[in-house]
């Protein structure tokens, strides 16, 4: 196991502790978020937890939910969360997020919206200060017109890329959309303004930026655990 993957796990471990039985539960999407369905579904298994009902933020979870016996709902059945948990891509020092390199940025933040608190998982590697400096931003967006949403994001100054498949093909999300991610040099000043300046846009369906959304991050580094809650 490499040290990262030992860092989700504890991380993932941690953060399990804040599912309670009874409650709606968000499950997010990627490689950490699937460490911590792995472990409501174990604890459940085992009598731990009760009466669960988990929300996907997209097929692949909602397909592992299924496989480890998670009782399920959709956010349309079930409107408000108790609780939502997830990985992130990066968090700055106000627990503002870049999400969605998993692909799967717009279920999760329509989920993750609908949760009274949102538990982020990390491995110290997330870790930043000023979001856009280690990962690309994802934007979904809607395949008709896309170019000219291509246009407008080099406009703001990013080196934009429509996200492709091995084939070569454009990478489809669950809800039907292209994504573009976006790189910018030195990292995104003003987060919340490029929030807004991107949901303006005709096409843009949802960017990658979850502002004001996390209320923990529980971040495991190299022997280390930290649970850091919103200022
Ligand atoms: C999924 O779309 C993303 O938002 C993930 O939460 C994010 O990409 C982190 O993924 P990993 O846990 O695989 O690093």
């Amino acid at each position: 196991m490499t040290d990262r993957e030992a860092q989700k796990r504890l991380a993932a471990g941690r953060a399990v502790d804040f599912v309670q039985s009874g409650m709606r539960l968000g499950l997010g999407t990627g490689s950490t978020a699937r460490l911590v369905t792995e472990l409501v579904g174990a604890r459940l298994r085992a009598g731990e937890l009760r009466d669960i009902v988990g929300v996907p933020t997209s097929r692949a979870t909602a397909a592992l939910a299924r496989e480890l016996g998670i009782p399920l709902s959709t956010i349309d059945d079930t409107p408000a969360l108790d609780l939502a948990i997830d990985g992130a891509d990066e968090f700055d020092p106000q627990l503002d997020l870049i999400k969605g390199m998993g692909g799967a940025l717009l279920w999760e933040k329509i989920v993750e919206r609908a949760a009274k608190r949102l538990v982020i998982v990390a491995d110290e590697s997330k870790r930043v200060n000023l979001l856009g400096t280690r990962s690309p931003l994802p934007v979904e967006v809607v395949p008709f017109g896309c170019r000219t949403v291509d246009t407008f994001l080099r406009s703001l100054g990013a080196a934009a890329e429509l996200r492709q498949n091995q084939d070569g093909t454009p990478f489809m999300t669950d809800g039907g959309h292209y994504i573009i991610h976006c790189r910018f040099a030195g990292g995104i000043p003003d987060a919340a303004a490029t929030e807004l300046t991107l949901a303006r846009r005709p096409g843009i369906v949802e960017s990658g930026l979850f502002i004001g959304m996390a209320t923990t991050v529980v971040v495991a580094g190299d022997g280390t655990l930290e649970v850091l809650e919103r200022p």
